[in-house]
């Protein structure tokens, strides 16, 4: 291993170790719930003409999850999106994170809906490499007891060089799955330093230790099946107790099964900055966007309260309806 390496990703464990006191997480519920009813063809029902209420099935892993978030931008109304994102239920990140060389600000107003696009945008500000902060946007899912599940982000990155876009889960660095597209390492195939990241989406079971085998870290390359700065592209993990799976355009790109969190948290997206070459870089010259296009997630929970709510409205429907999730396209 290089020595370097162990450099930036202590600062990518630096990024997102604040985050942690940003979340009041509970101590994880020790409640289990008993499985979903069997199920058969006739009940299984497409996800968008039913009522789900036992849940969703996940024909690719075979997996049922009881709840789900979506995030559809088009819904959003720009004169107030904290309160429309809220009704999705999505949080806008409001605070700076201490970094180096340069701090982070999540400021909601870096946060846009773009009508034409019909994409939420976040934003990492352009402006002189010697600001000390720069304006970034963050949103998170409000609910932080997030367990397994199917988590997939219809997004396009930026072509400004500079910035991070991070789709994630979190409960703290020693408990997160990252899919994480560096602009400035997109398709840069310029004689790097050593310990500058390859060109390639950045997926990441943490923890990463300076010392460890590398089994949890992978740089795919953008191998030219796709441009992720040109259109949208549907970027997937499912978090199984068994592994987790990254999938991108409906193809696999890998399966990890070291370290695979127990603990529930929270799902994040992010951009940002805050100019460390052996990360995110920059920080941008010019405004950097993150698109998305949509967000849609299919999770269990350790809250006790959708638990119960749950199970009540499946046994009300005689534990018929789950919906079975259409299969992701491949690209
Ligand atoms: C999610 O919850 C359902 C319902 O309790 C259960 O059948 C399923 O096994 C759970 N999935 C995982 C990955 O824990
Ligand atoms: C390529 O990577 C180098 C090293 O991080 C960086 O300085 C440069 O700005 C990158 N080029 C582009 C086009 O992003
Ligand atoms: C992230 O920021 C960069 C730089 O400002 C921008 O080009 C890109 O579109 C942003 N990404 C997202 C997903 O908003």
């Amino acid at each position: 291993m290089q020595p370097e390496l162990g450099i930036f990703f202590y600062f990518t464990l630096l990024i997102v170790t604040t985050q942690a006191s940003l979340f009041n997480l509970a101590p994880r519920s020790l409640r289990t719930y008993r499985n979903l009813h069997s199920r058969d063809a006739d009940n299984t029902v497409s996800v968008n003409v039913a009522s789900c209420a036992c849940g969703y099935y996940v024909p690719e892993t075979k997996e049922t999850f009881t709840h789900r978030i979506t995030l559809n931008p088009s819904a959003l109304d720009n004169s107030n999106i904290a309160a429309s994102l809220s009704k999705q239920g999505w949080a806008i990140s409001n605070w700076v994170q201490t970094s180096k060389p340069k701090n982070i600000k999540y400021s909601p107003s870096n946060l846009k809906y773009n009508s034409n696009a019909k994409a939420l945008e976040l934003i990492v500000s352009g402006g002189p490499a010697s600001r000390s902060t720069i304006n970034s946007a963050e949103i998170s899912t409000t609910i932080d007891k997030i367990l397994y599940g199917s988590f997939r982000f219809n997004v396009k990155a930026s072509s400004v060089a500079g910035a991070c876009s991070g789709l994630f889960y979190y409960k703290d660095d020693n408990h997160e799955i990252d899919i994480e597209i560096l602009t400035s390492h997109i398709h840069n195939t310029t004689t790097q330093k050593d310990g500058i990241p390859k060109p390639g989406v950045q997926l990441t079971v943490q923890p990463l230790t300076e010392n460890q085998a590398f089994k949890n870290y992978k740089v795919v390359p953008f191998d030219g099946r796709f441009d992720p700065t040109k259109g949208y592209h549907e970027y997937r993990f499912d978090w199984l107790k068994s592994g987790v799976k990254y999938i991108v355009d409906g193809n696999s790109y890998g399966t990890y099964t070291r370290f695979i969190p127990k603990t529930a948290g929270t799902v994040l997206i992010n951009n940002w900055s805050n100019g460390d070459p052996y990360w995110s870089a920059g920080p941008p010259l010019q405004n950097s966007i993150l698109s998305v296009r949509s967000v849609d997630i299919y999770y269990n929970t350790t809250d006790t309260t959708k638990i119960a709510a749950w199970k009540a409205a499946c046994k009300k429907a005689s534990y018929k309806k789950v919906c079975s999730v259409p299969r992701s396209k491949s690209g």
